[in-house]
């Protein structure tokens, strides 16, 4: 069948993306799902910096490759020996694929999955093919979803069925930014009730650590980032102290509105600067996070004895180091209670003829998420 697909042939193409056209809509092949992969109608799909970080070459990938990782969708076809999922399923996508048997798999650690690691690696699903072709040339997947399109096929181990009574430009946002935010404080902190949080950084993925925070029952929730309106916006959402990032005293002014640190920082802007912040503004044996996907070439450098004598921790998280089919049900039924509010984290939603402009958007900071719906 044919699929319309956003298509980057180039990354690195100058800013503003609306004259240079990074993203190509164009009709492309998409062949049926193979055995264990689905076709998916894509119904909608956010704009995640991860995908701006392959346009603008922060995060390399091969071209030319069809992009979108945070969708949701509706079920048209199964591969066979597909079982569990039915024609009509609505299921939201998972941007990494677990194959169920490696080491990490194996240990409850799905999104470090290697056979997962190593098809988004080389853009193509876990089975290891393209089923995205334009004139007979092979378009890479990315993150084996490809979801900024009409259709995709999907590995089943890529889905996750959910409540269809949630809307799929919601739904879309628990595929990326929400497991990734959530679960970075529930999963990869475990943050405890009564403690004290900061957030470096409050686009999709920061304003969801921040709504993760309030749930865990954080006491204090400051709020770090260069521009004013995300501050606004960290406020509304239960942040008790907001700073400006630009401030050349702001790690001194969040130390002494806090215990000399919080016990958790989160760095969710992807940036070194704001690492380096969040680190400082961890306090003696507290948790520093990140969640950010800098440059592959970027360093990140502190004070060696600091980690020693003041015992502190330094973590990463992928996905938030979610188990996606159990951890996007959670977050769904914690949203349906009005306790996980990720609807509010929406700006827009565009058409895909304006998804150049939307990364415009993104990369000036002037939205949390922005969602295509197709
Ligand atoms: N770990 C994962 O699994 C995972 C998943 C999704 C996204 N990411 C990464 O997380 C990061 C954030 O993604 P997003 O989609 O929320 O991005 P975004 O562009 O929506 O938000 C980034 C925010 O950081 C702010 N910022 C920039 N420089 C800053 C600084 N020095 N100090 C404080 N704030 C600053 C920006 O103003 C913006 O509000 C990116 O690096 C992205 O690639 C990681
Ligand atoms: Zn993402
Ligand atoms: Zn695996």
């Amino acid at each position: 069948m044919r699929t319309r697909a956003a298509v980057l042939y180039e990354m690195g193409l100058p800013t503003p993306y609306r004259e240079s056209k990074p993203l190509v809509i164009e009709e492309l092949d998409l062949e049926p799902p193979g055995p264990g992969e689905v076709l998916v109608r894509i119904r909608a799909a956010g704009l995640c910096h991860s995908d701006l970080s392959v346009i603008n070459g922060n995060r390399p990938r091969p071209t030319p490759m069809a992009l979108g990782h945070e969708a949701a969708g509706e079920v048209v076809e199964v591969g066979e020996g597909v079982r569990d999922l039915a024609v009509g399923d609505h299921v939201v996508c998972a941007f990494v694929p677990s194959c169920g048997h490696c080491p990490p798999c194996r240990e409850g650690r799905p999104a470090l999955c290697e056979p997962g690691a190593e098809a988004n690696n080389k853009g193509v699903l876990l089975s290891g093919q393209h089923r995205l072709k334009k004139g007979g040339a092979h378009i890479h997947h990315h993150l084996g979803v490809s979801g900024f399109a009409d259709y995709a096929v999907i590995d089943r181990h890529s889905l996750i069925k959910v409540d269809p009574s949630i809307p799929f430009h919601e739904a879309a946002l628990f595929g990326c930014a929400v497991m990734t935010g959530v679960g970075a404080v529930l999963n990869t902190a475990q943050v405890k009730a009564g403690s004290s949080v900061a957030v470096v950084g409050l686009g999709g993925v920061g304003l969801s650590a921040l709504l993760g925070a309030a749930v865990a029952g954080a006491r204090q929730i400051v709020a770090v980032d260069v521009n004013p309106d995300k501050l606004k916006l960290a406020k509304s959402l239960g942040a008790t102290d907001t700073f400006d990032a630009r401030d050349p005293d702001v790690v001194d002014r969040i130390r002494s509105r806090t215990e000399d640190g919080v016990e958790y920082a989160f760095e969710t802007a992807g940036v070194v600067q704001a690492m380096q912040t969040a680190y400082r503004i961890t306090r003696r044996g507290g948790v520093t996070v990140t969640s950010g996907l800098p440059h592959p070439k970027e360093q990140f450098a502190i004070p060696h004895v600091t980690l020693t004598a003041e015992e502190r921790t330094i973590k990463g998280s992928y996905i938030g180091s979610c188990i996606p089919s159990r951890d996007i049900p959670r977050y769904i039924a914690l949203y349906k209670q009005g306790r996980l509010p990720v609807d509010r984290l929406l700006t827009d939603t565009l058409p895909l003829e304006q998804i150049n402009e939307g990364f415009d958007r993104l990369a000036r900071g002037q939205a949390a998420r922005l969602v295509v719906t197709l």
